[in-house]
């Protein structure tokens, strides 16, 4: 009896060691395991579908992992839904790399890298990066080589979530993307922290992170140099909190643009909070076109902090970069309720406060509520502000002084 009895003990022990192993990873889907190399030169681009498609199909809680101490090579990507669980985790550890330039990049849809499409509950973390290498893409941009036949106009968002609702992201680091670094559309509940989003000031159009029929969108404790804004705000969008935030280089946090085409506009209840501009072309901008309509309103820009900005608080509703689409109109976005309050720092350029509104509909119940600008450079004299067509209020000390 006693010499039956060790190895069915054994046999028991390894069963329920198995059993444990295999109930604790059923859950888990790792790339690795659907033969992804992470070796940054193999094609990666299937074994993460079929993980998340196996991901996508679990139904307790299920979480795509993508390991740490790898390079994944993958090719543009849509991660698609509606999925089983009604939460989806993706540990992202390890680097995934885009295809190396417009050469390398064998797909003819051109506006995306990854996607995640119709996917609710997914929580997003780990402390991976997406490394767009956009270098390729920028080297060949029409910002810098206006005419030039073959210049690149249009270049992939290295993450885009389309049609997603109830998002987290956080921790992750998105370098180089060949355009905007991470898109929101049409998507709603999201709270995006700890990122840290990193491309040359010189890139052309790499917003950090851009936003676009959005609703309810808290943007925060994040690091964002990038090319271009580090957030754009853009039409048909709700509720939106972007606070703690370092932003530059790059072209600041901006509303805009809107009203592009005779488009009516619509952006509401936008919080922009402590945030800290350091060498950025602006700082807290709204841009309109002078065709559209519609309306923004509900607009705090509190508590930010400038160094070296050149031109910190912005309002511009002759924004154009299309000459034949500037004609003068009898239209216009109407801006109202937009508060900046606590603002401090530094200007590089004379107008520090330059309220450009629109000749047809003024902009509307504007407040300046403790403002302290100073020069950033002894060549620029006393600062300035300077108000076209606007109108509200000054509260406590305005410097430089109030042109309302
Ligand atoms: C936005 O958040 C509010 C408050 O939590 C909620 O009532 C509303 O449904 C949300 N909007 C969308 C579009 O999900
Ligand atoms: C934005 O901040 C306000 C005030 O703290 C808060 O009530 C609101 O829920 C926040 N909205 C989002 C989408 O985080
Ligand atoms: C504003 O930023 C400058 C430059 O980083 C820094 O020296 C200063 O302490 C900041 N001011 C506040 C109130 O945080
Ligand atoms: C306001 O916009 C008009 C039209 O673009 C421009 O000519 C003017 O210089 C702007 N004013 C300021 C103070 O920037």
């Amino acid at each position: 009896m006693d010499s039956l009895s060790i190895p069915y003990a054994i046999c028991l022990l390894l069963l329920l060691t198995i059993c444990v192993c295999a109930n604790g990873n059923s859950n888990s889907f790792n790339v690795l395991s659907y033969g992804a190399s992470g070796d940054g030169r193999t094609d990666d681009s299937s074994a993460f579908s079929k993980a998340w498609s196996d991901t996508c199909k679990a139904t307790s809680n299920p979480t795509l992992v993508i390991p740490q101490g790898k390079q994944f090579l993958v090719r543009q990507t849509i991660f698609a839904g509606p999925c089983k669980s009604s939460t989806i985790q993706v540990q992202l550890s390890g680097t995934i790399l885009a295809p190396d330039g417009p050469d390398q990049w064998k797909s003819t849809d051109l506006s995306t890298w990854l996607a995640f499409q119709g996917v609710n509950g997914l929580r997003i973390y780990g402390k991976g990066t997406m490394d767009g290498r956009g270098k390729g893409w920028w080297d060949r941009s029409c910002k810098y080589h206006p005419g030039q036949k073959g210049c690149i106009t249009l270049a992939p968002t290295s993450l885009k979530f389309f049609n997603c609702n109830d998002i987290k992201m956080k921790d992750i680091s998105f370098h180089n993307s060949p355009q905007i670094h991470v898109l929101l559309l049409g998507t709603q509940n999201v709270d995006l922290g700890f990122l840290n989003i990193q491309s040359p000031g010189t890139s052309p159009n790499t917003d950090g992170i851009h936003l676009q029929f959005a609703t309810n969108v808290s943007i925060h404790d994040s690091n964002i140099a990038a090319g271009d804004d580090c957030v754009s705000i853009g039409d048909k969008t709700f509720n939106i909190n972007i606070t703690d935030i370092n932003c530059g280089p790059g072209h600041g946090v901006s509303i805009g643009s809107l009203g592009m085409g005779g488009v009516s506009a619509q952006v509401e209840n936008i919080n922009v909070k402590r945030v800290n501009f350091r060498e950025t072309t602006n700082g807290a901008r709204i841009k309109t076109w002078q065709t559209g309509r519609g309306i923004v309103q509900g607009v705090t820009f509190s508590n930010l902090n400038f160094t070296a900005v050149e031109n910190p608080i912005i309002i511009d509703q002759y924004y154009c970069y299309r000459p034949s689409a500037c004609k003068q109109t009898k239209t216009g976005v109407h801006i109202r309720t937009v508060s900046y309050s606590e603002l401090i720092g530094t200007s590089k350029t004379e107008v520090a406060i330059n309220l450009n509104c629109s000749n047809v509909v003024p902009c509307t119940g504007i407040t300046l509520d403790n403002i302290r600008l100073a020069s950033a450079t002894r060549e620029i004299g006393q600062l300035t502000s300077s108000c076209n067509h606007a109108y509200g209020v000054n509260r406590g000390t305005v410097q430089p002084e109030s042109c309302l």
